[in-house]
């Protein structure tokens, strides 16, 4: 929250500060610091999550093999295709609050004689475990990108916990002859491990006094096997929970390798507000919540520097996005919700900020990756629709592992609802291992286009290209009936002259600039 003390300093540091009574186009000037780029985007802040939540894994990614839907080994062909053109870095699973009632044991084997269960977090929905480990490792393989497994210590004992591990990652003993039996004769490679999750909350609703001394237990058994190395993740807090990293960075200090933190751009818990139906005021209102993540991660992070200076435990922000009301006539529980262009700068703008923390931030997940919240994809019977955040992720993908170089910019500030203050523009930039910068601009305002100019400095850039996304209403999204309303298209508003680049950027609109 801002209060009167933080909000005069706000408009203090705003470099040009006008209440928006605004006709003429925006002149904003950004400084690109080309020379001081020191840190690398780590591309596991492109990290994705899939719970057994609604139709995200069933339906979502997983249709079987048996299935009309035409699919690789059960997995859907169309979704298949679109993830991997995202580049995941990495994939969460197999939740979240599931993760704590999951027993790993009931979802290997022959599928026909896996245990049902009963998906209490989510809906009361009969989980058959026909999606299980191999499944879900499986699917990893296929899409070239890391597993990020969540243990149970919510309802699941220490010996669970170290057995799967050793399944997943040995290569000799009883439960790699166990792994060997259901089929897959090498160990899989699992680096990120998490032990518990929410686990004030919905994975056990501990103290963090507890929790800690519960993490150096379980964690004690998280074995490394024939060189694989674990890299292990606590369970962190909830937004403005900082007793919470306190206490963790305390008694547990470098005994984790991350520390997790969940952050949602929701309004009200009790009235989330519809995905589709929102005023300028929501749409103002959201990207001011949005932004306020970077104040709760600087205040995290200053707890972190002090138990641990030499940022040797990562932050990992493995739940993050934006929380609406499920669409109307939907599964209550299974969190299904659209996405619109609202939800595209919700997506931009995160990342904008967790670019400049990249320093502490090793990973972020956004929530989820098919049908659950802030989706990439959404998916009907045999139809596939990707979403306004799908296409930042695919526009943003050139950022991973990429050097982060500072900006400043300097453009007009807005106070929205709850005395929260945005900028009308959001810019990040990085330098690729070719060389290339890649610059990704945001511009906030609904009405106005804005005129940016950029002096180059150091950088010898000749050519400009780049992609845009926006649409004639912030609320517009895609639907099975219109898949493609919303999709990026060539940006043709960028010239460099002189050593200057000077960008037109539309209202409401999203580019990422490619300069050679
Ligand atoms: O992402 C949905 C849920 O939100 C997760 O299961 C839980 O960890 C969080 O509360």
């Amino acid at each position: 929250m801002i209060n009167k003390r933080n909000f005069k300093a706000c408009v203090l540091t705003a470099l040009a500060f006008t209440p928006m009574i605004m006709t003429a186009q925006e002149k904003i000037s950004i400084t690109l610091h080309p020379d001081q780029g020191k840190n690398i985007i780590s591309r596991h802040i492109y990290g994705q999550f899939a719970e057994h939540l609604g139709t995200c894994i069933y339906g979502g990614l997983w249709v079987g093999e048996n299935s009309s839907i035409p699919n690789t080994q059960g997995y859907r062909n169309d979704v298949l295709e679109a993830l991997k053109a995202l580049s995941i870095p990495n994939l969460r699973w197999p939740g979240g609050c599931f993760a704590d009632e999951y027993h790993w044991m009931d979802g290997i084997g022959p599928r026909e004689q896996r245990p049902r269960m009963v998906n209490n977090n989510w809906g009361g929905t009969v989980e058959d475990n026909s999606f299980g480990t191999h499944e879900f490792l499986n699917l990893c393989e296929l899409l070239n990108c890391e597993p990020y497994v969540s243990g149970n210590v919510g309802s699941g004992s220490v010996e669970e916990m170290a057995k799967w591990i050793e399944y997943m990652t040995a290569q000799d003993g009883p439960m790699a002859k166990l792994r060997k039996q259901n089929g897959r004769e090498k160990p899989w490679k699992v680096h990120f491990f998490g032990v518990g999750n929410e686990c004030w909350g919905c994975g056990g609703s501990m103290r963090p006094e507890y929790y800690a001394d519960l993490y150096r237990r379980y964690s004690t058994y998280c074995r490394n096997y024939n060189g694989n190395e674990l890299f292990k993740i606590a369970s962190g807090a909830s937004d403005y929970d900082y007793n919470w990293t306190e206490v963790l960075m305390k008694n547990v200090g470098t005994r984790m390798n991350g520390l997790s933190l969940h952050y949602y751009t929701a309004m009200d818990w009790n009235k989330k507000g519809s995905a589709t139906q929102f005023t300028e005021d929501d749409y103002y209102w959201t990207l001011g919540k949005c932004l306020e993540i970077e104040k709760v991660l600087q205040r995290h992070i200053d707890i972190m520097n002090h138990y641990d200076p030499d940022k040797n435990v990562g932050l990992m922000v493995d739940e993050w996005g934006t929380w609406w009301e499920q669409e109307p006539g939907t599964i209550p529980g299974h969190l299904f919700q659209q996405n619109t262009m609202r939800d595209a700068f919700v997506a931009a703008l995160t990342l904008n900020v967790f670019h400049k923390y990249t320093d502490r931030i090793r990973m972020a997940n956004i929530a989820q990756i098919a049908n659950v919240l802030q989706s990439m994809i959404l998916t009907r019977e045999d139809q596939m629709v990707l979403t306004p955040t799908y296409y930042v992720f695919k526009m943003y993908k050139v950022h991973q592992d990429a050097t982060f170089l500072p900006l400043d910019i300097q453009c007009k500030r807005r106070i929205v609802r709850d005395d929260r203050i945005i900028p009308t523009l959001s810019a990040t930039a990085s330098r690729d291992k070719q060389g290339c910068v890649h610059l990704s601009l945001a511009n906030i305002d609904l009405k106005q286009s804005c005129e940016i100019e950029i002096p180059l400095g150091s950088l010898k850039a000749k050519h400009v290209s780049g992609e845009i996304l926006t649409s004639a209403d912030i609320s517009d999204h895609n639907t099975f009936d219109h898949p493609d309303k919303v999709q990026p298209n060539t940006f043709n508003e960028a010239q460099i002259n002189k050593g200057i680049l000077r960008v037109t950027l539309p209202a409401k609109s999203i580019v990422t600039l490619t300069l050679k």
